[in-house]
Order: C-alpha cells, then structure tokens, then sequence
C-alpha cells in the first residue's frame, strides 16, 4: 500500500518542505525523528502543525533514533506547550545542533537557543503550577449518575492541558470531571478513561454551586490577616485568575478588615495564657466556619464535599484527598476505622485495600452485608512515612484525631445508626473521647450517646496476628455478629 507522502510538495518549490503534524509532543516527536533520519536539517522544514492532522512516520519507526540527554526531552516536553509558532522549529534546531557535534550544548545555558528552549519550559511549568493551583470545580447533576460531574473553567496562558492532564487524573481519580479551557478540553471518567475535545468558550462551563461556598469558608478561615502581603499575593494569584475562583470575591473586604482583625487576634493574645497545642483554626470566624460545616444538617454528600477541602491538620498535604465515610444514609450500623490505608487513599474509598478484604469477608461470614453498612475512619486523611517508592502506615496521633473529630461527629449524627462498631484503638478513642485500651472493652457493647457502641480490633490487627490469625479472625467474626444480631 503507498504511504502517505510527509512532505508537501507545493511547498518545495520555496525550498522547504512543509512536515504537517497534530500539534502535540509525540505527534511532533515522531515527525521530527522521521526528518533527522532523512538527514533534513532544520532550514529546510517548515514545521505546520494541524488540528487533525496525523504524524506519518514513512520509515515506520525502524531506523536509528537520535540520542539526546534527557534534560532535552524533559525540557522540550514543557517548551512544546509554549504558546508561540516557533516552538517546534526551535526545537528541531535544538535536536539538530545535539546530534551533530554539539552533544554537550544543553549545558550552555547562555546559548540563545538553549535560553530560549528554558524560558519557554519555564513559563509552561508556571502555567501548570497556576493551574493546578486554581482550577476551581463546580458539580453539575448528570443524568443516569447518582454522583455529580465535577465541571472547571480554566484559561491558561499555554498549550498545557493535554501536559497536565496526569495531575488531575491522580489527584481526583474516583471523580468523574471535565476541565474545559478555550484550546482543548480534558474530561476523565473515574475509570481509567481520559478523554481531549476542543477548546470551547466559557459558557459551557457552570457557574457556581455549594462547592463555592466550601472555598470561601477555607479560605476566609485559613486567611491571616496578620501575614497580609499584597504585593506577594498578587504576583502568586495573578488578578487574571480571579474572575474563575469563587474565594477572590472575599479578597477586598478580608484585606480591608485586616487591621482591625490583627487588632483583635493581639488583644486576644495578651488575655490567653492557655497553653495552645495542636492545629486549631486561626480566628473565632474559622472556628464558627468550622462547626457550621460539620452541622448534621448538611447532607451527606455536602459533608464529603466540604472534608475534601479540609485543611485542619498538616495530614491534608502529603495524602491524596480526603478519604470521607460512604454507605446508606440510614444505616443502622456504622464501622469507624482508624485512618485510610495507601490504596484507600488512591482510591477515595475507605475500606478497600488488604484490610478492607479481610472485613469484607468477616462481615459476610457475620451474615453482614457491606452495602446497608456506612463505613468510616476517625481520620479523613492518609498518615505515612514514605521509603523509598513505598508509603508506610503511621499512626494519626492525638491532634489530627482530634481535627477530625467534627466530620465523624457529623457523620453520626446524619447517619444516626444504632449501632456503632469500632474497630480497633483509635477508633475507639476518637469516640470515646478517652484512651481506650481495646482488649478490656472488646465485645461487649456500651450505651453511649443514646447508640450502641462496641468496640472491637481492627482488621489490620488480624492481618499481623501470624499464628493466632485463625483463631483472632473467628473472634473478630464473632463481635460482628453480635452486633448483628442487635441491629
Ligand atoms: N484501615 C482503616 O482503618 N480504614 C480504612 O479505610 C482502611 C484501612
């Protein structure tokens, strides 16, 4: 079969040769390697990159393939997204000049192109970095969902969506969402399907939802009047950013009110002499803002969408996202566990990991089914230590219990199940409010709070436990059914 032809003959009368391509990375990438093995150098190509167009390698990919440091490939990915005609150009002189006598020109930071390739990398990078950093979702109800699609507006200075895509793809994995921008559109469907359309204008976007109100609140409570510097904030939050992010509304009046604010928080000062540990929230207002959020009037899904946002404890900064309790919102018995796990936290699903496997069984095998069951952890958040490509399980300690605590109790409180189930220490503690050795309350259950509550061993606990494990597992099966059979 003939192949179709890379080169525009039209174009070569004016002694170059037109090379069409999609305008993205690897399409270029494959165009630029065909080119380098027909020995083009680069005045000779016109690079046109086409919406549509499809990269033809005509040697099928089989000849050699020039090598390049990597700080060219990490650099040339980013300057790909500058948003400037020249980028591709610049880059083929670059792939040129390495493979033909200039291997170690990459180090030449003064050379004019080499700066150039930085600059733009540089200014992509920003742009990516604006973006993750302001990209502002709002829910929209999608037919045949029970959950909503979370929908952003977004105009980046560059080309950068298809660039950053995998960020949002990790960060909100479980979610199904759209991130639209006047160039392309990225959409993905919480199953492993990321999908690109064309740009489109800012009126396929939504406008506002509850999901704002969340952000006004964070950010009114995080904001320290006392740390005000405007100069600063306007170079990091570039005014441009502001039309699309529902929390710079507050930003005239909180810098307004400043002054009387640090007024009051050192008169405050002066007067508190009680010893202050552990996070707690900045103003009065925050605190307020706090237990208005945790109310057992916000449903459910408003409390989940409020605890992804939650900021109370440092936990919120190395985990993924916020690992919120999901089952029935009438269920009669509710297990609280300690903190999600690694695959909890990837997934956004408590329970689900190796742990997660082990309580599905034993529920079973107590005549328990997972699905009329709400299932939750004292903390929202994934506590690690990481080693090497590993994340090991560390303990929540006293003050991120204690952050989370309005979540759980709100949780309780909507849900209002009979029965509560504890599983293992911490668990306990948190809702007990007191250390709680599990050993000398196991099984037996204990009124409290007008529920039953029965404290039982976590199932990481049976996991660890090697020659008992047997032994350890029909117990722990057994403590479910008895809660069972008072459900
Ligand atoms: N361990 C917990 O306590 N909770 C989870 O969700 C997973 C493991």
């Amino acid at each position: 079969m003939e192949q179709p032809s890379l080169f525009d003959e039209a174009d070569t009368a004016a002694g170059q040769t037109r090379v069409r391509f999609a305008p993205n990375f690897a399409a270029w990438q494959a165009a630029a390697r065909a080119q380098w093995r027909a020995g083009r150098p680069p005045e000779t190509i016109w690079w046109a990159p086409e919406a549509g167009a499809e990269t033809v390698d005509n040697d099928n990919d089989n000849g050699p393939t020039p090598r390049v440091p990597r700080a060219y490939v990490t650099q040339a990915q980013a300057a790909a997204c500058y948003r400037s005609a020249d980028r591709w150009a610049l880059l083929y002189r670059l792939l040129w000049r390495l493979t033909h006598g200039e291997r170690h020109l990459m180090q030449l930071a003064g050379d004019p192109e080499v700066a150039r390739l930085l600059r733009y990398a540089k200014a992509v990078r920003r742009d990516v970095h604006k973006m993750k950093a302001f990209v502002r979702f709002r829910t929209v109800a999608e037919p045949g969902f029970d959950a909503p699609r979370y929908i952003a507006w977004f105009e980046p200075e560059h080309l950068i969506v298809e660039y950053a895509a995998g960020f949002f793809r990790r960060r909100f994995a479980n979610m199904r969402w759209s991130i639209l921008t006047p160039d392309r559109c990225v959409h993905w469907e919480g199953a492993d399907r990321l999908w690109f359309s064309p740009g489109t204008d800012r009126s396929a976007a939504p406008e506002g939802d509850i999901t704002e109100d969340a952000w006004r609140v964070y950010y009114r409570s995080i904001f320290n009047p006392a740390r005000i510097k405007t100069r600063a904030m306007l170079s990091e939050m570039p005014a441009k950013y502001w039309k699309n992010l529902p929390e710079a509304q507050l930003i005239p009046s909180l810098i307004a009110g400043a002054d009387r604010r640090v007024a009051a928080m050192e008169a405050a000062h002066k007067s508190d002499d009680t010893l202050r540990c552990g996070p707690r929230p900045a103003t009065p207002e925050a605190a307020q803002a706090r237990r208005a959020e945790a109310s057992p009037a916000a449903s459910l899904e408003r409390l989940a969408a409020r605890a992804a946002l939650c900021r109370d404890c440092a936990l919120c900064g190395p985990a993924t996202q916020t690992v919120f309790g999901e089952g029935p919102a009438d269920a009669r018995i509710m297990l609280v566990g300690e903190q999600p796990g690694d695959s909890e936290d990837l997934a956004g699903r408590p329970f689900v990991g190796p742990a997660g496997q082990l309580l599905d069984a034993a529920l079973a095998e107590a005549g328990l089914a997972r699905d009329v069951l709400y299932m939750t952890n004292a903390v929202k958040h994934f506590k690690f230590t990481p080693k090497g490509k590993t994340r090991l399980h560390a303990k929540p300690d006293y003050h991120e219990v204690q952050a989370c605590r309005p979540w759980l109790a709100a949780e309780i409180e909507r849900v209002s199940p009979q029965i509560v189930i504890a599983l293992g220490a911490t668990a306990a503690t948190a809702l007990l409010e007191r250390r709680v050795a599990v050993s000398h309350c196991r099984g037996a259950p204990i009124d409290w709070q007008g529920r039953q509550l029965m404290v039982t061993v976590h199932p990481a606990f049976i996991l660890r436990s090697r020659e008992r494990r047997q032994a350890e597992y029909q117990r722990f099966v057994a403590d479910l059914a008895k809660a069972a059979a008072r459900a």
